[in-house]
């Protein structure tokens, strides 16, 4: 089943001078698979990241998620399908501090006015997955990077969206708690058959996917598949990105 299908996509950003950060982008993805999204710095990543998720609407060229084109939704429409349909993570975490980890967890479930057994409920079965049970009556600034990431994680999924997108999760992290964070999300990939889109820098993080979309200059690339060895899958990687060129600091390979 085809959870996000993206066809013949560009964006042009209009200024003084215009610029195609994107051009006739097509990518499917299938319900339950891990995408992650690879190119360069300024390949155009973060663009076709905000045109799935609505952020920003392309020049030409159809988004649809779940077979409905959100940007062809009124704006109410539309503020209720990302909140049903999508869930988010972003590098720097984006929580409330002024709210503990229990109530930046349950907030997608609040805006629907959940009942509150129910979302007691999820909330100590995701807390359970993501290793975090102990920390939910902590204030956002009493915990470390990895723990603040699993809390948008767990954000992100409380409300079972269709596709979850997720730019540069493991950005602000260290190596250990960047790949406790990708196996958890290898997890709840596996277990809930959540459908995720990633966009990495990342070789490491990237090699946690099913599959790998390379863009540059905003053109698709290449893509790649996991076989039966992450380690294959990682080297795999590492000879696309070295043969796509560009800045080689562009890319952190030392995870390994
Ligand atoms: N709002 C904008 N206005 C003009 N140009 C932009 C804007 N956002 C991004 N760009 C340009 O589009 C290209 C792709 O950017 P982006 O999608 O952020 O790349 P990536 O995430 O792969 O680093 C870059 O050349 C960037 O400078
Ligand atoms: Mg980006």
């Amino acid at each position: 089943m085809e959870i996000l299908k993206v066809r013949d996509l560009s964006k042009i950003y209009k200024g003084m001078i215009s610029y195609e950060a994107l051009s006739n982008i097509d990518l499917t993805i299938n319900k339950g698979e891990f995408v992650g999204i690879m190119g360069p710095s300024g390949s155009g990543k973060t663009t076709l990241l905000n045109l799935v998720s609505t952020i920003d609407s392309p020049t030409s060229g159809e988004v649809r998620i779940n077979n409905e084109n959100p940007h062809k939704l009124s704006a109410d429409k539309l503020a209720m399908f990302r909140r049903r349909e999508l869930g988010f993570v972003f590098q720097s975490f984006n929580l409330l501090n002024t709210l503990t980890v229990k109530e930046n967890i349950v907030l997608p479930l609040t805006l629907d006015a959940a009942d509150l057994k129910e979302m007691q409920q999820r909330v100590a079965l995701i807390a359970e997955k993501l290793g975090i049970s102990g920390i939910l009556d902590k204030r956002t600034y009493e915990i470390s990077g990895g723990q603040a990431q699993r809390t948008a994680i767990a954000r992100a999924l409380i409300h079972s969206p269709k596709l979850v997108l997720a730019d540069e999760p493991t950005g602000n992290l260290d190596s250990k708690a960047a790949r406790d964070v990708m196996q958890l999300l290898t997890k709840l990939n596996r277990e809930d058959e959540a459908t995720l889109m990633l966009v990495t820098h990342d070789a490491m993080a990237a090699s946690y996917c099913n599959r790998v979309v390379f863009i540059k200059d905003g053109r698709l690339y290449n893509e790649i598949y996991c076989g039966d060895s992450r380690e294959a899958f990682y080297q795999k990687i590492l000879d696309v990105l070295s043969l796509m060129g560009g800045n080689g600091n562009d890319f952190s390979t030392v995870r390994v």
